[in-house]
């Protein structure tokens, strides 16, 4: 038997970075490219669809060839294709699902799907020592999700809650919008939390029902305009000077850190577990990060956070994961479709 590694090429392009990774054995990432499209989308506050997929069309074929390159692998050693292919917005991902079922069938290797949700719950195992254990509570938290999973397996993930309107990063997006910080509004609202006082403005927790494992951050967002524009939510002009918009970032952050953080302890506890992993692009928040930590060391809770480079999308997740679905023998053929 040969003792050679496992290496897969991994595709990613369901929103604005195009990336391509390889990985080997499922957590040794050998490459990770990601070309990211902030430039493009910048100027109107927010990913502009279209404008996504055509940067994917130009990007996607040096980005595989250099994520080849700087693992040092060629085609033949390569054991699989994966892509993920779902959720997404529909134009970007048939790019990479295209480029992957193009690249499987001439290079004659396994197509492999991956639930791009269930990808980055599982980047916290990746450039680590270790398999993620199970059973597991998940909290994945981006621009475009905010859920909780209760996890078998890295294949068996099963939705315990889920946002009943915005995502958490969208909330920051959004919130970086009325700020007039620019895009995307996360990083840019953890830069500035750090110079200002979390306990300035007391914005509304939506906690739900008492052990609802949902989530809900639009009133949020609409509570801070209206502490921004005072009750005219048109008067668009309002200045804030640096001080105050530090305050507003920090107290935003936090409440908005309270909600995922108490929420995901919540889950915790209704199912008996003593372990929590964090993924998705809010997971690289330093607040939400220093919070969940502290909560799970006074809780006797092992935490595996995703490492803040594998927090925003990327195709490393999608590699390492796509090696669970090799060795459980759960290939796709070329009939392979992308779904929102
Ligand atoms: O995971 P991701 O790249 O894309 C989706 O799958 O949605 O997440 C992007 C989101 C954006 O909303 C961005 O503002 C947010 O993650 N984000 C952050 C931070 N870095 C990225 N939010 C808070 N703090 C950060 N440091
Ligand atoms: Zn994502």
């Amino acid at each position: 038997m040969s003792n050679s590694p496992v290496s897969i090429l991994g595709i990613e392009t369901s929103c604005d970075e195009t990336s391509a990774a390889v990985v080997a054995d499922g957590c040794h990432v050998l490459s990770s490219v990601v070309a990211g499209q902030d430039e493009l989308h910048s100027k109107f506050g927010g990913v502009v669809p279209e404008i996504a997929s055509r940067a994917h069309i130009e990007r996607i074929n040096p980005v595989i060839a250099q994520a080849l390159d700087r693992a040092g692998v060629n085609p033949s050693d390569l054991a699989a294709i994966a892509v993920s292919n779902r959720p997404g917005l529909i134009g970007s991902l048939l790019i990479g699902v295209t480029a992957a079922k193009t690249l499987a069938w001439a290079w004659d290797k396994p197509l492999i799907d991956i639930d791009h949700v269930q990808a980055h719950i599982y980047a916290a195992c990746l450039d680590a020592d270790f398999p993620l254990p199970f059973p597991a509570v998940a909290l994945v938290v981006s621009g475009g999700h905010t859920s909780l999973y209760f996890c078998q397996g890295p294949l068996d993930v099963i939705e315990l809650g889920s946002t009943a309107d915005d995502a958490a990063g969208e909330a920051f997006d959004k919130v970086a919008a009325i700020l007039k910080l620019g895009y995307p509004g996360g990083p840019l609202i953890d830069k500035l939390s750090s110079r200002g006082n979390p306990q300035a403005v007391n914005f509304p927790r939506s906690w739900l029902s008492k052990e609802s494992l949902g989530f809900s951050f639009s009133g949020i967002k609409t509570s801070v305009l209206y502490h921004v524009r005072g009750q005219n939510a048109q008067a668009k002009n309002v200045h804030l000077d640096a001080a105050t918009k530090a305050d507003i970032a920090a107290s935003f952050q936090q409440a908005v850190v309270d909600v995922l953080v108490g929420k995901t302890m919540l889950a915790l506890k209704q199912r008996s577990t003593d372990r929590v992993i964090l993924g998705g692009g809010v997971c690289a928040n330093t607040s939400l990060r220093a919070a969940i930590q502290r909560a799970c060391e006074q809780a006797g809770t092992q935490l595996f956070l995703a490492p803040v480079r594998y927090c925003t999308d990327n195709a490393a997740m999608v590699a390492g994961l796509a090696y669970h679905k090799l060795q459980a023998n759960q290939i796709a053929d070329l009939s392979l479709t992308a779904h929102t």
